[in-house]
This record gives structure tokens, C-alpha cells and sequence, in this order.
């Protein structure tokens, strides 16, 4: 019987976890093809060498995921055609600023098997405005169903309380699977699921999706909050409004998808929480916030540090999602004319890019 054989395309924090729990599992379980590659992009660490070869000598991401070892059987590789060539499973993590050129790359006639399967953990999604034209015509789309598209084979989405370096670190948690058919949940299943990495498949793919995307923006909101030194009450209030605005902003423009994936699973309720106490984009919105005169001390004449400056200070290379993600929703809103059903979303928008008063967040809610 064929082997299945795991790429993986993206080898940050999430890209090189989730390869971890991928590749612990095919060395072990019948069916795979121990071999897993992970596409590395080329980096040169000063002193060092370059990072695949670190990678493969070391089996470790030094760059980020540090201090967590990595199993033997997963191998880094520079190009990211040579990954994918012969996979049957590819699993597809990266910032989602980044999948257009992917895409294009992977699109070359030939280059992914035929059968093929594809899983995103991307967080975002795909919002298309077309200048000039009529109001009403921004479309919004999920990941998957981008890659379906692209690449022409089926695609679930993968999404929970997953902090990187948690899974990393091999500590309990669970991850939601959003796929339609039932081979294709056994199939995910078996790549992912063990003991300390729990998999629920649900049948909601734009849910799962669309929770990973807005979460972010809520987790924006979350540290704010922190910034501004506020209480627990305060957080939970701003977590729970933002929870029914993700469930309705997705029910109102994926109306197939269900409410539940908010309130019962992984990929709802329990990733905004953990995002929103530990998380990269809570962390940086809490020091844009602190940043600001009134509330660092420093002098009035001078201005608060911009989103892109504390990716660069305070992330080493990772990247923020919820930003863009914010930028992208309120666009698409603005354009729908819909701004008004969605206030923390608008407000989370401002704040971050048109230096509205933080303690503005509160006003309409
Ligand atoms: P990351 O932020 O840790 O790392 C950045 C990645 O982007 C690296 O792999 C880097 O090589 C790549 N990159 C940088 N510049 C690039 C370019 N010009 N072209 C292509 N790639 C480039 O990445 P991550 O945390 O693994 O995030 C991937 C996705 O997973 C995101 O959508 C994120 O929201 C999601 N996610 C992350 C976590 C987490 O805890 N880190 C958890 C769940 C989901
Ligand atoms: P951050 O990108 O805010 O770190 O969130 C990670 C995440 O998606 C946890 O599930």
C-alpha cells in the first residue's frame, strides 16, 4: 500500500511544533513515510552557519523555536519545491502575509502528486476590496478555500489553544480539525493526535478558520486592556464581547458555519483565552500601549511606538498577525458597510492605526 508522505511549508514557531508532533507520530504509526521534510528558509546565523544545516545537525530551530528538540526523522530543506515534491500530506503554517508567493511557487504543473492533501494552520484570511468599485462588492475569503483553489486538492484547516512553544515543550492541549469528509478526519487525525495533542475533528471549516483570524484581533484588544493597567473584569468583558462579535461576523458572511465552534471548541473560546494571556499580539499591543506618553512618562511631544517597530523589538523575527488581520477586517467592513454591527473590531482598528484614545475601546460596547 503507498506510504503517506508529510511536507511541511513554513518552519516558524507553529510551522516547526506542529512538524514536531507530525513527525513523533509518522516515525511511530503505520501507514507513513517516516521521512518528514520541513521547508526552512535560508538564513545565515552570524557565527553559526546557515539554518538548515544547524537544523539537521542539531535538530533544533534555533531561530524559532530554541530549546526544543526536535526528532531525527524531520529534515529541513532550503527549497520549498523540493518539500513538497512526492508528499501526499502537506501542511501548510505560515504568516499569512506570505501565501500568495507560496502558492505561485507551488503552483508549478507537476510539482504537487496528484491525491494530494493539504491542511492549513494559517490564522487570516483573504479579504479581495477592488478600487473603485461599487460598495458591496469586498469578498472575503478562508485559507483553505484559497489553497483549494490554487492548488486544486482538498483542504481542512487546523486551529486551537495552541501557543507554540507550549506544543513545543510536549505540555497537554487540544486543536480542532474543520474538515468535511470523514476519510479525510481519520486521515489528519492519525498525523496529529496523541496523548498530550489532542485532535477534534468538526465539520465547520470557514468557523475554525475564521476564529483563528479574529481571535487575533480580539487578543489585540486583550492587551490593550493590560496596557492600560485595567482589571480582570475589564479583560473578561472585552473577551466575551469580542467572542460573540467573531461568532457573528462569521455566521453573517459564512452563513453555513455554526456557533458552537465558538462556545465548544478548542478553536473558539479556548484559543482566545490562551491568546489573550499569552500570546505574541497581546504582548505587543500591551507595550504599544505602554509606549504611549500617558502612559510611559515620556514626554508628550513624543509618540508612542508604532506595530511594525515592536514586531522587530520585541518578536526576533516572528510575525504579528492580528494587525494586519485587523486592518484587513475593518476594510472589509468599511466597504460592506457594516461597521457598525462590529464596535471592538472598529475601535481595535483605531487604536492600533489611527491613534484613537485606547480608553476609547470601551465606548458602544
Ligand atoms: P513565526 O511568526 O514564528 O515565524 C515567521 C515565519 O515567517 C518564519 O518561518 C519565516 O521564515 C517566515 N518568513 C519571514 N519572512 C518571509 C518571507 N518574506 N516569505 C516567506 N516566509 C517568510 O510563524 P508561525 O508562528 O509559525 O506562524 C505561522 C502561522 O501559524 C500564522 O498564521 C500564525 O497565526 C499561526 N499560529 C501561530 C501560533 C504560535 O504560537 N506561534 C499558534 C497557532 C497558529
Ligand atoms: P499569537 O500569534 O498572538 O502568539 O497567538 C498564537 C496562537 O494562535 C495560539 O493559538
Amino acid at each position: 500500500a503507498r506510504l503517506e508522505k508529510i511536507a511541511i511549508v513554513g518552519s516558524g514557531s507553529w510551522g516547526t511544533a506542529l512538524a514536531r508532533v507530525a513527525a513523533l507520530n509518522a516515525a511511530e504509526r503505520e501507514g507513513f513515510d517516516p521521512e518528514v521534510r520541513i521547508w526552512v528558509r535560508e538564513h545565515e546565523i552570524p557565527g553559526r552557519g546557515k539554518l538548515t544545516e544547524i537544523f539537521n545537525r542539531t535538530h533544533r530551530n534555533e531561530r524559532y523555536l530554541p530549546d526544543v528538540d526536535l526528532p531525527e526523522n524531520l529534515v529541513a530543506v532550503p527549497s520549498l519545491k523540493e518539500t513538497v515534491r512526492g508528499a501526499t500530506l502537506i501542511l501548510i503554517v505560515v504568516p499569512h502575509q506570505y501565501l500568495p508567493g507560496i502558492l505561485e511557487e507551488l503552483k508549478e504543473p507537476g510539482l504537487i502528486s496528484s491525491g494530494a492533501r493539504a491542511i492549513s494552520a494559517i490564522k487570516g484570511v483573504e479579504v479581495v476590496i477592488q478600487k473603485g468599485a461599487p460598495q458591496g462588492t469586498a469578498r472575503i475569503y478562508t485559507y483553505p478555500s484559497v489553497i483549494e483553489k490554487e492548488l486544486g486538492i482538498p483542504c481542512t484547516a487546523l486551529g486551537g489553544a495552541n501557543i507554540a512553544l507550549d506544543v513545543g515543550r510536549g505540555e497537554f492541549c487540544e486543536t480542532t480539525i474543520g474538515v468535511l469528509s470523514a476519510k479525510d478526519a481519520a486521515l489528519w487525525h492519525a498525523v496529529f493526535d496523541g496523548p498530550t495533542f489532542r485532535v477534534h475533528p468538526i465539520e465547520d471549516v470557514a468557523g475554525v478558520s475564521l476564529s483563528g483570524a479574529l481571535k487575533n484581533v480580539v487578543a489585540l484588544a486583550a492587551g490593550f486592556v493590560d496596557g492600560m493597567g485595567l482589571g480582570g473584569n475589564n479583560k473578561a468583558a472585552i473577551l466575551r464581547i469580542g467572542l460573540l462579535e467573531m461568532s457573528t461576523f462569521t455566521l453573517e458572511f459564512f452563513p453555513g458555519s455554526s456557533p458552537l465552534t465558538f462556545s465548544h471548541h478548542s478553536a473558539g473560546v479556548a484559543d482566545l483565552i490562551t491568546t489573550s494571556f499569552g500570546g505574541r499580539n497581546r504582548k505587543c499591543a500591551e507595550a504599544f500601549i505602554k509606549s504611549k506618553p500617558e502612559y510611559s512618562g515620556v514626554k508628550p511631544e513624543q509618540r508612542g511606538k508604532t506595530f511594525e517597530q515592536l514586531e522587530k523589538e520585541l518578536l526576533n523575527g516572528q510575525k504579528l498577525q492580528g494587525t494586519l488581520t485587523s486592518r484587513e477586517v475593518f476594510e472589509f467592513l468599511e466597504a460592506r458597510g457594516r461597521l457598525e454591527g462590529y464596535p471592538l473590531f472598529e475601535k481595535v482598528y483605531r487604536i492600533s492605526f489611527e491613534e484613537m484614545d485606547p480608553k476609547r475601546l470601551f465606548e458602544d460596547l
